[in-house]
């Protein structure tokens, strides 16, 4: 049996039961209570490699065999983890390469987890040898569902043998030719030209972290060795075992996830929003939720696993509230609409000691199944497991947002315009916008196949090679609608400015040529059909040639007057261009108008703001993201919406 074949979406969490071991009767009531909550799957082993491996080379599994045989007699599915996320004190006392050293070049000591360097060839034949242990044993144990390697991959390591690969990895990048490297980095600019390979270093606070390309360069070489170090993990479970195989993503900006999911069988994510907020309303945290469910799911253009999240609070927000009644249900349930094939919490059992002893568990410290997160668990689960029909289930989008972690990187790093120049928040609110036009989304990234869609919109695509140019073109003149904002087509793979005007290689397809960008101080407005729009952060000056109509036009500054918003027939196609940077109240009539005439149907009649809607299969999960009662109507009838409230229609 694996995650694929299981008749029900996985419901459970992180387990972690060698906390207890010599507590008795700890076990058998969290089994009962597991049961209780309708728990059919835990994750185990996360952090157990000091339990498992008490010295080098001497293994004892006795009480995960335990453990996975009572979870395994109660109907209990096992997701195993390998334990790299964090080492046992022996292996980094015998073995003090595997520890990190920093970008400013301070070598860590022992402690905490996520802090090994991921090229270290000592952690990785450590980790092979633990992972091809629990591989040979659990493998076919019918309990065990699938793999789950480390846990939440982050960081770099800037230690003598990373920057000896780091070299390695240049060389191949460009062909052994220093001159193309130097090149690529523009380093003639503050006599920077490198003769010797040895005199490259990974960027550091104390050195070199101002050249665009070379930090592009070494965050796509930490987000490839991460990969690499990914791949030998499985490599060693190959040897023993063919279940599915997956890690716990996180919300992180720095690593190319879309890169990683190809290597895995599911992708999985953890889930932590910061509910209930004090500076945005709840449906605005929910878009921003759905924008990584999306995420997640497009990789694959399959179901995925929210395989972490919060039954109550976490501990690491600045503010850590918690979710009201109700609102843990609706989470999951808009993890479960947008495509996630379970609900999994951190964590079962709340530690009785260290950080994690005040994040929210299915079971608290009074170990009582009478505890309100206890009872709104046990009810979500009794109703995921009358749903059975939901898994596996898939309805594909019709419209995508762009969002690319090396645009990313990119935009973050690049010195002018703002100091916050908010990448991902600009593609999560043309996302939130077309979202409240109320269809199905798809987030992708550049290599995506585009003919999926029929609308693309994605902001700020400041860096584009000529493949990504060309895919743009292709997609246009065949017929797609393109939405590009500022910010469009600016610098090359490298980071090196296109020539000869913006957008680059594009100023045909949009019909216009982009001379200046201004960063504001005060607001400015676009003024379309009649209205004021707002207009923050940015604003260029365009130039639409004499077929390209203009939307709408600045409102003030010495551009006043002057175009901000137009659209261009291009080929088969429409290419929009927001020279600005335009609010909800122009976003959303621009993309319902776009989908209207693209024939994008909304799933619903008409909802209230506070209220997102999604199809999964034939489901359409109607949410209420408000403590208040909220009202929608579908084929005619008007339906209310408790606080926080899921409906489900028939598609
Ligand atoms: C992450 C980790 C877990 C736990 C939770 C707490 O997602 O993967 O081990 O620390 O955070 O929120
Ligand atoms: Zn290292």
């Amino acid at each position: 049996m694996n995650i694929f074949e299981m008749k029900n979406l996985c419901y459970g969490g992180d387990y972690n039961p060698e906390q207890w071991i010599g507590y008795d009767g700890i076990w058998d009531e969290d089994l009962r209570m597991m049961k209780e909550a309708r728990i059919n799957c835990v994750t185990l082993g996360v952090f157990s490699w000091a339990m498992l491996e008490k010295e080098e080379g001497v293994f004892d599994f006795s009480w995960l065999d335990d453990i996975i045989n009572k979870l395994w007699e109660n109907g209990i599915h096992v997701i195993l983890a390998t334990p790299s996320g964090a080492r046992p004190p022996w292996l980094a006392q015998k073995y003090p390469e595997v520890l990190r050293v920093r970008e400013d070049r301070t070598k860590q000591l022992f402690g905490k987890r996520h802090n090994h360097c991921l090229t270290s060839p000592v952690y990785r034949e450590k980790t092979a040898r633990i992972d091809a242990e629990l591989a040979k044993r659990y493998g076919h144990h019918p309990a065990v569902i699938m793999w789950h390697v480390s846990n939440e991959m982050n960081g770099d390591c800037h230690c003598p043998h990373c920057q000896e690969k780091f070299r390695e990895w240049l060389k191949i990048k460009y062909h052994n030719s220093l001159d193309e490297l130097n090149h690529a980095w523009w380093t003639t600019f503050w006599s920077h030209t490198y003769t010797d390979w040895p005199q490259i270093e990974s960027p550091s606070t104390i050195g070199e972290n101002i050249v665009h390309g070379h930090n592009l360069d070494w965050t796509r070489f930490t987000s490839d060795m991460t990969i690499d170090f990914f791949k030998s993990e499985v490599a060693a479970i190959r040897k023993y075992s063919d279940l599915p195989v997956t890690a716990n993503l996180m919300d992180y900006e720095w690593m190319d996830y879309y890169k990683l999911a190809d290597n895995m069988d599911i992708v999985s994510w953890d889930n932590y929003p910061k509910w209930h907020n004090d500076d945005e309303t709840l449906i605005e945290t929910a878009h921003k939720t759905s924008f990584m469910h999306d995420m997640f799911r497009s990789m694959k253009q399959k179901p995925f696993l929210m395989i972490e999240s919060t039954p109550s609070l976490v501990n690491w927000h600045g503010v850590n509230k918690l979710k009201a009644p109700g609102m843990n249900t609706l989470a999951s349930m808009q993890a479960v609409a947008h495509g996630s094939e379970g609900v999994m919490y951190f964590q079962i059992r709340k530690s009785r000691g260290a950080s994690e002893k005040f994040h929210g568990a299915v079971i608290g410290h009074s170990g009582r199944s009478d505890a309100r997160v206890f009872r709104e668990v046990a009810a979500l689960g009794e109703f995921l497991k009358n749903h059975p029909e939901i898994k596996g289930s898939y309805t594909a989008s019709e419209a995508a947002v762009l969002y690319d972690f090396e645009n990313a990187w990119a935009v973050s790093d690049l010195c002018g315009l703002k100091q916050n120049r908010g990448y991902r928040d600009t593609c999560m609110a043309h996302y939130a916008a077309m979202k409240s036009v109320g269809i199905n989304i798809d987030v992708i990234g550049k290599t995506a196949d585009f003919s999926r869609y029929k609308v693309i919109c994605a902001p700020m695509l400041y860096m584009t090679s000529e493949g990504t140019i060309a895919k743009i073109r292709d997609y246009i003149s065949g017929g797609g609608t393109f939405i590009a904002t500022y910010l469009m087509s600016y610098a090359d793979e490298n980071d090196l400015c296109h020539l000869g005007g913006l957008p680059g290689g594009l100023m045909d397809v949009f019909g216009l040529w982009n001379e200046e960008i201004d960063s504001i101080y005060e607001n400015n407005a676009v003024i379309a059909d009649g209205k004021e729009y707002t207009v923050t952060d940015y604003c260029e000056l365009i130039h639409p040639d004499a077929d390209t109509d203009v939307l709408g036009v600045y409102k003030s500054d010495f551009y006043a007057g002057e175009p901000a918003v137009t659209r261009k027939k291009f080929g088969a196609g429409t290419a929009y261009y927001l020279a600005a940077n335009t609010g909800a109240d122009h976003l959303k009539p621009l993309y319902s108008k776009i989908f209207a005439d693209n024939d994008i149907k909304p799933l619903i009649d008409s909802f209230d703001e506070n209220i997102s809607v999604t199809r999964r299969g034939d489901t359409i999960y109607i949410m209420n993201f408000s403590g208040k009662k909220s009202t929608a109507v579908y084929k005619g009838e008007t339906i209310t919406l408790q606080p926080y409230e899921c409906v489900l229609k028939r598609a």
